[in-house]
């Protein structure tokens, strides 16, 4: 039986982050491969090819009309407990998303060869640097013509502002992409071709042997000698310590599609990532090790077709061990509570499960009492763990009931909305109690916001798009500090001062340059890019 130090110990839960079309599916299903969680490759999802990728739970849940996004997966590789958290593309990309990474510990990065740093990979970077986690960028499609190498990793650290270093280095790429060089083992790795087995095949040859030269022919070799020459010169030291705060990020290549390299990668990754991080609770920190449980929920899942009402809450366990017969204390609704139906995804498969430790992700049957953020912990030791940040908005409307006669149910279901935390809502001095503006992340939110509205509220939206892309929260001197209005600002013409539903102040603005231009005019006014935490 192993103990329940060495359980926790063995865990890893990490985010998959990506442009969509990076190839995160790909990967996460290799990954599952090597697992066994599931039993085939399947030249994962496609439109031309009618079967969903394992992984791809969003397509596969409306499918079957139940939900929108859950993304959690389960699966044992070398002795390793894995948790897979996944964040939805750009359709359904959402505030989630970005929640989504809050449970996790360490990051990877999915880079397309081709492209380098995309917008969306930029946005989910930032959160997680925000946090300091982990980031280890795997640059994909290495099978395709490919960027130059150094020039990819230059501009990761320019772009994003971290550190790289190149754990392995590819050999070619497109069809004469051969292998890669793993620098820490000072040894190539030759692959060959081989789609439908479980990993690619591979040899490692020493760089100065003849053979190699032969294999992948004198001038490919010529370079790579020189490659190595000028990384090992040029790159800066290999700095565990410095990964694990997220300040350096180790690059691999390789290709999902083909399997080069992807084993490789994910035995590193493990090695190099640690047990379940700690978090924050005041001026506590809980760790992952102690025996009390503890909990915080991350995303709530509310089911959008009608026959099935049910919610789900996610919760990341941050200590200890849950049983699903013990009683938690739910501290922000100051009750005991037994959780029920808790839940973990297995690759396809949900699975009403017994017990789960520190790391784990558990959906639990949510009869309406959680919320974004809530703590679970033991009754016996309480405290409540620092709040989930806000994230800035990209999109907005000015919406109202076409029926001015359901004002009401309109206001009350859009407030009830928005606390699950799929949109944020505002209002304005001029607006009134008619309208508020919403906010979202993701376009698709709007689509969700009206059809739940027709559909649970029986409200016709009135929408009108607003030209604003960015969101500032205003942040106060002190509490007390009284509330600025619109002429104690010197604002450009672009730019609206709004209030949330929980009187916090902010701006919206339609252009990076008039945040600028806010500031630069208003040199005591205190901007921040996040809501309601503190990090
Ligand atoms: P995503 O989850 O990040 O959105 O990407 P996904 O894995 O779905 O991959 C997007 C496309 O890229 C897929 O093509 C997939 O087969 C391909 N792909 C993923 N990894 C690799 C790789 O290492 N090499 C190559 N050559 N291709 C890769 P698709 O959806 O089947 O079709 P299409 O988009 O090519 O039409």
């Amino acid at each position: 039986m192993p103990s329940f130090e060495s359980e926790i110990k063995r865990r890893r839960t990490f985010a998959i982050i990506s442009h969509p079309d990076a190839g995160k599916t790909t990967l996460t299903e290799k990954f599952l491969l090597y697992g066994g969680a599931i039993a085939q490759a399947g030249q994962v999802k496609g439109k031309k090819n009618t079967r969903a990728a394992t992984s791809d739970w969003m397509e596969i849940e409306k499918q079957r009309g139940i939900s929108v996004t859950s993304s959690v997966m389960q699966f044992q590789y070398e002795g390793f407990c894995i948790n897979i958290l996944d964040t939805p593309g750009h359709q359904d990309f959402s505030e989630d998303t970005y929640r989504t990474l809050m449970a996790a510990d360490s990051a990877v990065m999915v880079i397309d060869a081709a492209k380098g740093v995309e917008a969306q990979t930029r946005k989910l970077f930032k959160v997680c640097a925000m946090r300091d986690i982990p980031i280890f960028t795997f640059i994909n499609k290495m099978d395709r013509e490919a960027r130059d190498p150094f020039e990819l990793c230059e501009e990761l650290e320019k772009e994003l502002g971290i550190n790289t270093y190149a754990i392995n280095w590819p050999i070619g790429c497109g069809k004469e992409f051969q292998g890669v060089y793993d620098r820490q083992n000072r040894k190539v790795i030759h692959f060959t071709s081989n789609t439908n087995a479980k990993a690619a095949t591979a040899t490692e040859i020493e760089p100065t042997d003849p053979a190699l030269a032969q294999l992948i022919g004198e001038s490919r070799h010529q370079q790579l000698m020189d490659e190595i020459e000028l990384l090992d010169g040029a790159s800066c030291d290999f700095d565990l310590d410095e990964v694990r705060h997220g300040k350096l990020s180790p690059v691999f290549f390789g290709s999902a599609l083909t399997n080069f390299g992807i084993e490789p990668f994910l035995e590193a990754f493990l090695h190099m990532t640690t047990a379940p991080l700690p978090r924050k609770a005041g001026d506590e920190v809980i760790d992952c090790f102690d025996e009390d449980f503890s909990a915080f929920v991350f995303k709530i899942q509310a089911n959008m077709n009608k026959a099935h009402r049910d919610r789900i809450a996610f919760m990341r366990i941050v200590s200890g061990k849950f049983q699903a017969d013990k009683e938690v204390y739910h501290v922000q609704g100051g009750k005991k509570i037994r959780l029920s139906r808790p839940q973990q995804l297995m690759a396809a498969e949900r699975e009403i499960i017994e017990e789960a430790y520190a790391g784990d992700i558990i959906g639990v049957f949510d009869p309406g009492i959680f919320s974004i953020g809530d703590t679970l912990c033991t009754a016996s030791k309480k405290f409540q763990f620092d709040p989930i940040p806000t994230f800035a908005p990209e999109h907005f409307q000015r919406i109202r009931s076409i029926d001015t006669m359901k004002r009401k149910q309109f206001l009350k279901g859009v407030e009830q909305i928005a606390q699950e935390g799929a949109i944020q809502i505002f209002k304005t001095p001029y607006t009134g109690m008619e309208e508020v503006i919403v906010g979202v992340v993701g376009t698709l939110q709007f689509d969700v916001l009206e059809y739940r509205l027709r559909s649970e509220y029986n409200v016709e939206l009135y929408k009108e798009g607003l030209p604003y892309e960015f969101l500032r929260w205003i942040v106060k001197e002190n509490e007390d500090a009284p509330a600025l209005k619109e002429e104690d600002l010197i604002l450009p013409s672009d730019a609206k001062l709004v209030e949330d539903y929980k009187g916090n102040q902010l701006l919206l603005f339609s252009s990076q340059w008039s945040i600028q231009w806010t500031q630069d005019k208003n040199k005591t006014l205190k901007l921040a890019e996040f809501g309601g935490a503190r990090f």
